[in-house]
């Protein structure tokens, strides 16, 4: 199998994907979050991105910390996305980067400036409806799914000035979901590597033509190594709380 890489060549892919609608070829857009420096969980999901093709991917935050290898989901991110935003994670380890910590040793300064550079909201429009992007944590509360319509619609509302959008797709809560509300979508990603409810790698696939059509939202909830995963972090033992990270792949129980 060859490596799913976005970058330089996601049209590649286009060839292949199926029409949805009246022979106009469909977009496959994944959008996937929380790496959190598990590659055993990222190189699973790379699998399924292979098999899946897409687009475009969006990585919405969090591509460092938690996990022992941070160094490594951030250059995966770097390479297997063309859109990115920071998270909570990604933006406060940074504020930390000139002190001599493991995570300041292990993603060093080029990462830091790179992660830096990223927005913390965008928005993409498929299928006629125009999603408001964010991680979360900053910019935003921490969306869970058992949250008020009222509390998720502030998802659409962006910070920079720009229209209300007709839905939100945000990470940050480990846990993916599709919430139906009045006037729009909230739906989350979950998270690639510290999944919690179940220790899957998971992420959303968006299929549909960019202004009309249909719309399939699609939860990729993707088995991984887990015991790998727990067993890497035992390879650093400086991980600042390894047995909750670890706790966390195996179980899927918040530990922290
Ligand atoms: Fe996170």
């Amino acid at each position: 199998m060859t490596s799913f890489l976005v970058n330089p060549c996601l049209s590649r892919y286009n060839e292949h994907n199926q029409s949805l609608n009246c022979g106009v070829s469909a977009m496959k857009i994944v959008l996937l979050a929380d790496l959190h420096g598990n590659m055993a969980a990222t190189k699973a999901m790379e699998q399924e991105l292979d098999r899946i093709r897409p687009d475009e991917v969006y990585f919405l935050g969090d591509a460092i910390g938690k996990g022992p290898e941070s160094d490594k989901t951030c250059d995966w991110v770097r390479t297997h996305c063309n859109h990115w935003l920071a998270g909570n994670w990604d933006r406060g380890l940074s504020k930390d980067k000139e002190n001599d910590t493991f995570y300041s040793r292990q993603i060093g300064p080029e990462r830091f400036a790179w992660l830096d550079s990223l927005p913390l909201e965008d928005e993409l429009t498929i299928g006629g409806i125009r999603f408001r992007l964010v991680h979360g944590r900053f910019l935003d509360p921490l969306y869970m799914s058992f949250d008020s319509d009222e509390k998720l619609r502030e998802g659409f509302r962006f910070k920079d000035g720009r229209p209300d959008a007709d839905g939100m797709i945000c990470a940050d809560s480990h846990r993916p979901f599709i919430r139906p509300l009045e006037g729009g979508y909230a739906l989350n990603t979950g998270s690639v590597g510290d999944n919690l409810s179940l220790p899957r790698a998971h992420a959303l696939l968006l299929e549909g033509e960019k202004e009309s059509g249909p719309l399939h939202i699609t939860i990729l909830s993707v088995p991984y190594d887990n015991r790998k995963a727990a067993e890497t972090a035992d390879l650093y033992p400086d991980l600042p709380l390894k047995e909750a990270f670890q706790k966390e792949v195996l179980t899927g129980i918040y530990s922290r």
